[in-house]
This record gives structure tokens, C-alpha cells and sequence, in this order.
């Protein structure tokens, strides 16, 4: 039997914009289990990135509560998310936001800059990151020296550098080629079912979210039955 690693309970986020008021997400609930690919669908504004954004700490709710296994992380303030983030989650966000000064070696060991790692177990990492996308012999390439999928498997790499828990990934395939996007969606299976991650991904594509356990469908901050996109 699996056990729940993140438990959403009465989550609303707010925005106050002067006298107008933005509700991205209502009175949600959602539990999501160890070990678990979950997709989230939905239209363009109905909170998705809102919601992925306090699943993965970056931000907080402005009511309800966020558990992760037995902690609450809704009430944490910005150096406690800091450092729950460095140790549990890895982001993989649409355009890859890849640093272009850096290279594909250097992009990927940018968040174990942040730990407490040596030179050597640093180097072990990035290479068994790189190693594990297949992207390996662009080590030294700058992102402009990549193409889109290979940027992407690059992005990848360095979500999963740290070794996280829990993974989000945001419309993680919204840009690339059916071959690309196939390639990613099949490595986030394997995540799942070799290395016992947990993913909740965003999509915008049936296909992609047919690739996950479960999908869910968010409509104006909502969770809803029947896809709404
Ligand atoms: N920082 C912010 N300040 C004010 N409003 C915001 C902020 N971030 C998001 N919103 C609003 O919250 C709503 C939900 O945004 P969100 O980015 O979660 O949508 P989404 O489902 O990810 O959409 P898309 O599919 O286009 O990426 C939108 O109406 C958006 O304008
Ligand atoms: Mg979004």
C-alpha cells in the first residue's frame, strides 16, 4: 500500500492586484502518493502553475495547509522553503530557463551549489545526471549550442542532481517534437517506476497526460470530472 506524500487541505491563493482580487486556486484538496506520476490538465489560467508552484515550495498558500509526508510546509518562511526545496524537489519548467552563460555541465550543478557538497561527489552527480538524459557528450555545450529536446534533457538533469523527492514538471514537452516529447515522457516513467520518484506533471497534451497513473483536471482553481481543455 503506498503512502500519501503530499496533502493539500483547503488551499486558496489569493493575488490582491489594488482593488482586484485574483483567486487562481479554491478550497483545494489533493493527496498525492509516494511514488505516484500524476498529471494535471487544464485550461490556460485555471492555476496549474499556481498550484505546482506551492507543491514544489516556492510559494506559499495564502490559506489552507500543505503537508509533505509529516511536515507542514504552507507556514514555512523563505530560507525553511529554501532549503526543503534543495532537499526534496526538482523543477523542470517549460522553456527550460537555462542559464546561457553556463554550460550543460554547469547549468546541472548549479543547485548542488547551494548544499553542502564537495568538488568530487558534485562532479559524480552532474555526470551520472547527464549521464542518465543521454546527454552526456554536450557536457560543454552553452544552451544556444542545443537543440530544444537536448535543452530540455539538460533541464532535466539538473532537477534531478539533487536527487529530489518529488518532481514538477510543467508542460515539460509543450515544446518539442513528438520524438523529443516521447523520449521525456517514457524517462519520467522510468523515474517513476526505477528510481521510486514522485512527478506531478503539467500538460496540456491527452497524450502526454495518458503516459501518467492518474490525471486530474483543474478549472478555475477547481478540480472538475471531465477535461475541460
Ligand atoms: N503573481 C501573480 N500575481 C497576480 N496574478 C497572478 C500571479 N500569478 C498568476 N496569477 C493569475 O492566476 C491565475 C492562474 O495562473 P496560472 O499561471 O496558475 O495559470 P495556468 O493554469 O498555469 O495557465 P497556463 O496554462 O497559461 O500556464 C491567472 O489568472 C493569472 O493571471
Ligand atoms: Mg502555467
Amino acid at each position: 500500500m503506498n503512502n500519501v506524500l503530499v496533502r493539500c487541505r483547503g488551499v486558496d491563493k489569493v493575488y490582491k492586484k489594488g482593488s482586484q482580487e485574483i483567486k487562481p486556486l479554491q478550497k483545494l484538496e489533493l493527496d498525492i502518493q509516494e511514488g505516484e506520476f500524476l498529471a494535471m490538465m487544464g485550461p490556460s489560467g485555471s492555476g496549474k502553475t499556481t498550484l505546482l508552484n506551492l507543491l514544489a515550495a516556492i510559494d506559499n498558500p495564502s490559506s489552507g495547509q500543505i503537508f509533505f509526508r509529516e511536515q507542514e510546509i504552507s507556514r514555512l518562511n523563505r530560507r525553511q522553503l529554501s532549503k526543503f526545496r534543495s532537499e526534496h524537489i526538482g523543477y523542470i519548467f517549460q522553456l527550460y530557463h537555462l542559464i546561457p552563460v553556463l554550460t550543460a555541465y554547469e547549468n546541472v550543478e548549479l543547485p548542488l551549489l547551494i548544499g553542502r557538497y564537495s568538488a568530487k561527489e558534485r562532479h559524480k552527480r552532474v555526470q551520472a545526471s547527464l549521464e542518465m538524459v543521454g546527454i552526456d557528450d554536450r557536457a560543454s555545450h552553452f544552451p544556444r549550442q542545443l537543440s530544444g529536446g537536448q535543452e530540455q534533457r539538460v533541464a532535466i538533469a539538473r532537477a534531478l542532481v539533487t536527487d529530489p523527492t518529488l518532481i514538477v514538471a510543467d508542460e515539460p514537452t509543450g515544446d518539442l517534437d513528438a520524438a523529443s516529447a516521447q523520449y521525456i515522457l517514457e524517462f519520467l516513467r522510468k523515474l517513476v517506476q526505477e528510481h521510486k520518484k514522485t512527478i506531478v506533471m503539467v500538460t496540456h497534451d491527452l497524450k502526454a497526460a495518458n503516459h501518467a497513473d492518474r490525471v486530474l483536471h483543474l478549472n478555475k482553481g477547481v478540480f472538475v470530472h471531465h477535461a475541460t481543455s
